[in-house]
């Protein structure tokens, strides 16, 4: 039984990543140019491993006919020479012509952003092994806050379309943005900004991977789009745009949690190295070295895409990061169970 739940599950994150189940413009004209290549190529399969076989068996070694003379012999000919020159280049040339076309519509240049446009840019950058997004402009207005690994995207709805543009940058190495029903590989090279366009009618959680080796966890670097409403997209944008709740010492409150111990998990958290490369906009953690935490707890992930982000995973994280996630760059911190645990009760209320 849990082999079959098992297998369901694969079978379902595998329709979630299939290139063949594009919900974009950019990822079907991909999934049409793969699907011609297909077809061509086993038209040509056919054809050659016909002639072989029809061959082996016209030429085959015949008691009725054997003797020790060889076959007569044939030097040259022009509509073989001809054919077989033509052919593959005709092929060619229908090939490129095909893939220029699905290059145009697949990497348009990105506009300006617009006020009614409903465009949303966001600036994508790779890192070792998580992925940064900061959001600029929405509709031609400015964003201007960072989050990490779970990127929301605006769907299209009737009559509305609306894009998305990323701009694809890399803070170390070479990572590549992947998600195939979105759109085809794209590399974020360090020095280099990369384009990428999409807009989808298709709500809900699509997946990927990063699809360049980038080292240690670069199986652990994994994508997460959720396509919202256009209305749980804005709420979702207000929500990211104020500064982390309990940001002062006042006004400590949080979902049920005890607030004395919000209040000492905070100036733990704060007291600590954490601060020198975690963001949490509102308090004096401004570190860019790693994800932003301001609105943790509005992920469903930890450790880019591996683990459900919650208070178990969180204490093990702290604990000893490398436990999740062997060779990521946060080191352990030798923290006490009790230091854990108080730290976990602040980071729970950043929602
Ligand atoms: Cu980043 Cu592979």
């Amino acid at each position: 039984m849990g082999g079959l739940t098992l297998l369901a599950q694969t079978v379902s994150q595998t329709d979630n990543t299939s290139i063949f189940a594009p919900v974009s413009p950019p990822a079907e004209s991909i999934r049409q140019l793969a699907v011609l290549v297909f077809v061509i190529s086993v038209f040509i399969f056919f054809i050659v491993e016909g002639v072989l076989f029809y061959t082996l068996w016209r030429f085959r070694r015949s008691t009725a006919t054997a003797n020790e003379s060889e076959p007569p012999q044939v030097y040259g000919s022009k509509p073989i020479e001809v054919a077989w020159t033509a052919a593959p280049a005709l092929v060619v040339f229908v090939l490129v012509l095909v893939t220029t076309r699905t290059l145009w519509e697949v990497k348009p240049t990105p506009p300006e952003p617009q006020v009614g446009d409903n465009t949303l840019f966001v600036t994508v950058i790779g890192h070792q092994w998580w992925w940064e997004y900061v959001y600029e402009t929405y509709d031609g207005k400015p964003l201007g806050f960072i989050t990490a690994n779970e990127l929301h995207v605006p769907a299209s709805t009737d009559g509305t379309v609306r894009n998305v543009y990323l701009r694809l940058k890399s803070a170390d190495v070479v990572h590549s943005f992947w998600i195939p029903r979105l759109h085809g590989k794209v590399d974020l090279i360090p020095g280099r900004t990369n384009d990428m366009w999409f807009e989808t009618a298709s709500q809900g959680l699509l997946l990927g991977q990063c699809a360049e080796y980038c080292g240690t966890q670069h199986a652990g670097m994994l994508l997460r789009v959720v396509v919202d409403t256009p209305e749980a997209f804005e709420a979702w944008l207000q929500n990211e745009a104020q500064a982390a709740r309990n940001a002062s010492a006042q006004g400590v409150a949080g979902n049920g949690a005890d607030p004395d111990r919000v209040r000492q998990g905070r100036e733990l958290f704060l007291s600590h190295s954490c601060i020198n490369c975690h963001r949490v906009r509102g308090t004096v953690a401004a570190g860019t070295y790693a994800p932003d935490l301001t609105h943790l707890m509005s992920r469903e992930t930890l450790a880019a895409g591996m683990e459900p982000n919650n208070r178990e995973n969180l204490v093990k994280w702290i604990r000893n990061p490398h436990d999740i996630k062997p060779g990521n760059l946060m080191p352990a911190f030798g923290l006490s169970d009790a230091e854990v645990q108080l730290m976990v009760d602040y980071l729970s209320t950043l929602k």
